[in-house]
């Protein structure tokens, strides 16, 4: 049988026991990169193409061969399982239908970069991935090398664990507040690097889970196997989460370069009967998606080009019963109590445009309302530490852009979309039976549904 190429079991099985994972060839991958020069193993990252599924889609050869060849003597490597974005899924969905290959893809970044430890990063909420993990865990220390200097460590809920400078604080055992200086430069347990002391920097890789899970393929299968799926620049598969207004919420695995109206359409069913598709919103990555733009194949560059992001694959779709005006308070909102502050034009700015469109969905809002966002998505990004303040420029200045009409019903008090929608923050999943969600609706001042 050829081995898998893609990272979810094709047969739908869940990966719940060593046994299991070995009799698909688990564990190959790990004696491979042990048996080969680190270079030879980024050489297969190379010629394979991975690029992080974490967001950014930054190339993981680049990122690892940075940290290897530093000359710092103390490195770390991190596991990125902190998942907190409105609208996806796909990690915990991974974690949890088969942790080992994570791991197997974190035991190759150690060994490869030369990594002192390793932590495996998860929110304390997330129980089943933790005891699916912890399971994996135990279970590989008493078969092989791979578990060893591997630490599970649970995080905080904020959005902001995710973001890789805040995840570092928290290895640190700080709160989840970002860094000025990225983890390549001020890794774990340095002091503040003060570009003098190289050796004391603690040079730091953080991947995506989903990142590693493709390591281990890559390196099992081979780079040729790989590229046989996605596009030139964004070569493999990849993991989304579709949610909203489609029939079918689901996790799925596709080959890159897959359209987004077939991953809508084909794959999640499409709009409920009798409505059309209005917006999908890439997570909180990007810019929102009108319907002329179903077309453009899923690559970091094609949605680029789109005036959009790949993200980490989570897309959020919204019906013609949908108020994007709405949508825009929620994600404006969510941005705002997620912001930490150490940017003052990130909190004060998110507040200011959350307030304004509260003004304006409350039916008190005027013209100048809508001027005094734009000005405001104008600054918000200023001096930012980190991507939050972006999503927030990004989110709310494509949606006025996309969707005018909305935000004037709402000048005029003449809006008759739906306003009880709330921001997707999935807490589980059944496949086949969808997703359910933190939170009940909500429109400010207004108690309808
Ligand atoms: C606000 C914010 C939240 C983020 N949340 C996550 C997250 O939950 N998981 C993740 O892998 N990356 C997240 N990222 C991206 C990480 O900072 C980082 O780019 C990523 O973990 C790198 O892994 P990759 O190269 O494998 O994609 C977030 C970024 C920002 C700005
Ligand atoms: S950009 Fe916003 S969330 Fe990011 S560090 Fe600055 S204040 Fe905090």
């Amino acid at each position: 049988m050829e081995p898998s190429a893609q990272i979810l079991p094709e047969d739908g099985a869940t990966i719940d026991s060593l046994d299991a994972y070995r009799a698909r060839g688990g564990g190959e991958a790990f004696e491979r990169a042990r048996a080969s020069a680190p270079e030879a193993v980024i050489e297969e990252l190379r010629r394979a193409g991975l690029r992080g599924r974490g967001g950014a889609g930054f190339e993981t050869a680049v990122k690892w061969s940075t940290v290897r060849g530093d000359p710092a003597p103390i490195k770390f490597v991190c596991a990125n399982g902190a998942e907190g974005e409105p609208g996806t899924f796909k990690d915990r969905h991974l974690l949890r239908t088969n942790p080992y290959q994570v791991i197997e893809g974190l035991a190759i970044a150690r060994h490869v970069i030369g990594a002192e430890r390793a932590y495996l990063c998860v929110k304390r909420r997330f129980e089943p991935e933790i005891a699916a993990v912890r399971r994996a865990l135990e279970e590989l220390a008493r078969f092989s090398e791979m578990a060893a200097a591997i630490e599970l460590v649970l995080g905080p809920d904020e959005y902001l664990y995710g973001e890789e400078k805040a995840l570092l604080t928290v290895v640190e055992g700080g709160p989840a507040l970002p860094r000025v200086l990225p983890p390549y430069i001020h890794g774990l347990f340095a002091p503040p690097y003060d570009g003098r002391q190289p050796e004391r920097h603690h040079p730091t890789v953080v991947n995506n889970i989903e990142t590693l899970a493709h390591v281990t393929r890559i390196v099992g299968n081979g780079a040729e196997q790989f590229r046989r799926f996605g596009t030139a620049n964004t070569p493999g598969t990849m993991l989304f989460t579709v949610s909203g207004d489609v029939q079918h919420s689901l996790v799925t695995e596709r080959p890159l370069g897959t359209t987004l109206r077939e991953l809508i359409f084909e794959v999640a069913g499409g709009p409920p009967p009798g409505r059309e598709l209005k917006a999908v919103m890439p997570g909180l990555a990007g810019a929102v998606m009108t319907a002329d733009r179903l077309d453009t194949p899923l690559s970091f560059e094609a949605m680029h080009q789109a005036g959009s992001a790949l993200g980490s694959g989570g897309f959020v779709v919204y019906d013609d019963h949908a108020c994007m005006a709405h949508v825009a308070w929620l994600c404006s909102r969510f941005l705002h109590a997620e912001s930490c502050g150490q940017c003052p034009p990130c909190k004060l700015g998110s507040e200011r445009i959350t307030e304004r469109l509260e003004r304006l969905l409350n039916g008190s809002g005027h013209r100048r309302d809508l001027d005094d966002i734009t000005a405001t998505l104008a600054w918000v990004p200023n001096g930012a530490r980190c991507g939050l303040a972006t999503s927030e420029a990004l989110v709310v200045g494509s949606l006025l852009r996309a969707f005018p009409g909305d935000f004037d019903a709402h000048l005029r008090g003449s809006c008759h979309l739906r306003h009880n929608d709330i921001l997707p923050k999935i807490t589980d999943y059944v496949p086949g039976h969808g997703f359910i969600y933190a939170g009940t609706p909500h429109r400010p001042g207004s108690t309808d549904g």
